[in-house]
């Protein structure tokens, strides 16, 4: 009911008329003293951390579980010259990165910033890892901090009136950040009658002017949210989505970040709501525990094979791989972004995700949305020497991957288990490895800097426990210097390296 006087109250207000009697916001203190549980929980998400804005010349505050080295940022923003009384906002900092707003209303180091000086005003540091300063935007002209860019990050915004005093017509809002009545809606009512639950929204879909009469869309068709049922996904997809249009936009090789609607609407699960699976309340970053339904508790079978152990890869690992980026990437492989996805379908190929121009996640008649080998296996299965990670090439993750989780896949088939024994060796390596099928067989063992340096090849072996032995010489049968190996075993079409350290 109350939703439909809103709609009805903001036609009103597209008509033309000035006249205002509707509920107010009131601030998430303001719900604190009542449901101290959900702001508790709240305060320590994401979600009120989204805009900051400066006082008092001081820097902002955030959880203390969260490590963005903010310490360290106004002396090494742009040139080192802005000072926390030139900056009037900050935008994020709790989860990838910060920029700032100087008290001209510009993007600080755009160019029409007061502050401009080709860059260094973006920090990046997702996870807790300093991913250091980069040029953001940098020759955008009026990169000011406004209406269509704080719609997502406040609470209440409008596009009328000035939030920041000297800078006409950037709009307003009530409440830096994401705050409890921009998920429910103006809560003045609500708290002057004491809590009655009909004067406040479970659900408020109007997060946004522009989402009042529509805006998402899915292959064309514009949603409205529905203003007698609790439309959780409109509500969320007003600010987790990029463009307003279905397909899931990308660029620089990765999924672009913010589109957690446009990508779970084209996954196999775009039944599901994001409280499915979310807590609204807990954050999931910094080892929060806002996921409330596990991966296993819907999908049993895949649950009880994955052929990888439950402690060292998650479902999540394979099914949510980091394929967005929002400021950084991570690791050797550079498939691994900042962001998890929301696609969750996988498709066995070789083939790339992403439409021929790169700027979108393929979704056609020869391939829906999907996740691709890259970003599922080859995120892990690199060529990292630190992590203990066996290397994989496409080609090899391609056959792995095939049938993932039946018992009798491809990946069985070659999963050769190599074991070496003693490491580090001395004079003398037992090579152990299993085969469930017979094969032709291949050892090779490499160098430190990649030379082959004794190759044993094509030696038929039986399914079953198998062995090579390494005296550690080369071909020719002299002694190798001690060092770091590589042990490479082939079996058909797959492979396995370890690394080894011989002492003698
Ligand atoms: C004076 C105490 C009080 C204050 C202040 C208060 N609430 Fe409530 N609220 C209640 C009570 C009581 C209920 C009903 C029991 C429950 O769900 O906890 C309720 C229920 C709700 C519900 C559930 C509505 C539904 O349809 O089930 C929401 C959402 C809510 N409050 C949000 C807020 C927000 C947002 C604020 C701050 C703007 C706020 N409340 C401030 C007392 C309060
Ligand atoms: C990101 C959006 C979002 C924010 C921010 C948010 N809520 Fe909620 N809240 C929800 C949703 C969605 C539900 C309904 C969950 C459902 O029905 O599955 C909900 C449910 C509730 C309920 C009903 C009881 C319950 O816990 O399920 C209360 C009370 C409530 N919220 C209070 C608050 C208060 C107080 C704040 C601020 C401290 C807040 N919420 C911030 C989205 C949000
Ligand atoms: C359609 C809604 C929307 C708009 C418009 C939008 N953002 Fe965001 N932004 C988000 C969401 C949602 C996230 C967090 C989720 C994600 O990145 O996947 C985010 C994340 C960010 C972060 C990282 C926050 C952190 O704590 O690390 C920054 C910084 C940011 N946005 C800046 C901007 C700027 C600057 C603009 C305007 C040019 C803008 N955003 C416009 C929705 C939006
Ligand atoms: C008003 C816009 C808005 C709405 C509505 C909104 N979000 Fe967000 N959300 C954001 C922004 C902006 C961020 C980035 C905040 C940050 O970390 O700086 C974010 C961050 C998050 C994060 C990551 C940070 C964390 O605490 O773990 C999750 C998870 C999330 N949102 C889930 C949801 C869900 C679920 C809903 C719907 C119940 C929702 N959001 C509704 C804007 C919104
Ligand atoms: C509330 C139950 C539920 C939860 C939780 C859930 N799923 Fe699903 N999932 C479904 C349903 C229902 C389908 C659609 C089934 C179908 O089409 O056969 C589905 C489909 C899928 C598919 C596509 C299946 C296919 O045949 O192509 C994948 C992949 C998937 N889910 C992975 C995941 C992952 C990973 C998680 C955890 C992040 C997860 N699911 C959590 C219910 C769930
Ligand atoms: C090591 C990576 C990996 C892990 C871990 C993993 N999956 Fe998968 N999953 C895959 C691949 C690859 C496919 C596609 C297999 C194919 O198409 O032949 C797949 C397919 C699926 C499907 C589609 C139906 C099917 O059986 O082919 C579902 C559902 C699914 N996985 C759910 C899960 C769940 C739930 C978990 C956690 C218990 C999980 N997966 C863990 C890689 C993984
Ligand atoms: C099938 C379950 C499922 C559904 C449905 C789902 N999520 Fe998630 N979401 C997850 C899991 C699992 C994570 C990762 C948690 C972790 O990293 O431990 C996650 C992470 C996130 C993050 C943080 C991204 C990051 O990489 O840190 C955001 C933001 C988010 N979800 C928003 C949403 C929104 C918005 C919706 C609805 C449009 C949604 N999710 C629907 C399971 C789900
Ligand atoms: C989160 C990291 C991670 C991801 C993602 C991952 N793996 Fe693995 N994988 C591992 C680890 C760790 C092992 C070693 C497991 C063990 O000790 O038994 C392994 C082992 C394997 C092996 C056995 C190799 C051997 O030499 O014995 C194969 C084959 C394999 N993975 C295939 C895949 C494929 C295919 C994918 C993508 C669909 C994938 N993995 C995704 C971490 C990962």
């Amino acid at each position: 009911m109350k939703k439909q006087i809103l709609f009805i109250f903001m036609m009103l207000l597209m008509g033309g008329y000035t006249y205002m009697q509707a509920q107010t916001y009131v601030g998430s203190e303001a719900c604190s003293t009542c449901h101290s549980e959900n702001y508790n929980e709240w305060v320590n998400s994401g979600h009120p951390y989204k805009f900051s804005v400066i006082e008092n010349n001081e820097a902002p505050t955030y959880p203390s579980f969260v490590n963005n080295f903010e310490s360290s940022w106004i002396s090494n923003l742009a040139d080192g010259s802005v000072a926390w009384s030139d900056i009037a906002g900050v935008i994020g900092g709790f989860g990838w990165k910060a920029r700032f707003v100087g008290n001209d209303g510009v993007i600080v180091g755009t160019a029409s910033s007061a502050y401009y000086t080709g860059g260094h005003n973006q920090f990046n540091f997702y996870g807790g890892e300093d991913h250091g300063w980069v040029d953001y935007d940098v020759t955008h002209e009026n990169k000011i901090y406004n209406y269509s860019c704080f719609k997502c990050h406040t609470t209440g915004g409008d596009t009328t009136g000035t939030w920041l005093t000297g800078v006409d017509g950037l709009g307003t809002f009530t409440e830096g950040g994401v705050g409890c009545e921009a998920c429910h809606g103006p809560g003045s009512d609500h708290v002057s009658s004491g809590g009655d639950v009909t004067k406040i929204d479970r659900v408020y879909e109007q997060v946004h002017l522009d989402n009042s009469i529509g805006g998402l869309d899915v292959n064309g068709t514009v949603q409205t949210p529905d203003a007698n049922s609790d439309d959780i996904n409109f509500m969320c997809g007003t600010c987790h989505n990029r463009s307003y249009t279905s397909p899931i936009n990308a660029s620089g090789g990765f999924i672009k970040h913010h589109e957690q609607w446009d990508e779970l609407t084209a996954s196999p699960m775009s039944n599901l709501t994001c409280t499915t699976c979310h807590d609204p309340h807990k954050r999931v970053i910094w080892d929060g525990d806002g996921i409330t339904k596990t991966c296993e508790s819907c999908h049993a079978t895949e649950a009880s094979l994955r052929h990888h152990p439950s402690t060292e890869v998650g479902c999540v690992d394979c099914h949510m791989p980091y394929a967005a980026k929002s400021g950084t990437t991570r690791g050797e492989s550079g498939f691994v972004g900042d962001i998890r996805s929301h696609v969750f379908a996988i498709t066995v190929d070789a083939n790339t995700m992403f439409t021929d121009d790169s700027t979108a996640v393929r979704d056609d008649d020869t391939r829906s949305a999907s996740l691709s080998l890259h970003f599922v296996c080859l995120g892990c299965h690199n060529n990292d020497a630190t992590d203990d990670i066996p290397e994989m090439t496409l080609a090899e993750a391609v056959v792995a991957a095939e049938g993932m989780h039946e018992p009798n896949s491809v990946y069985e088939l070659n999963k050769l288990q190599v074991g070496i024994y003693p490491n580090p060796i001395i004079d003398n390596a037992t090579i152990k490895f299993n085969l469930t099928k017979s094969a032709n067989t291949s050892l090779e063992i490499y160098n430190n800097v990649g030379q082959l340096v004794y190759s044993l090849s094509d030696v038929y072996k039986t399914a079953g426990n198998q062995y090579f032995n390494w005296n550690v010489t080369n071909n020719s049968g002299a002694m190798v210097p001690a060092g770091i190996y590589y042990i490479k075993v082939v079996a058909g079409d797959f492979s396995s390296t370890n690394k080894v350290v011989l002492t003698k």
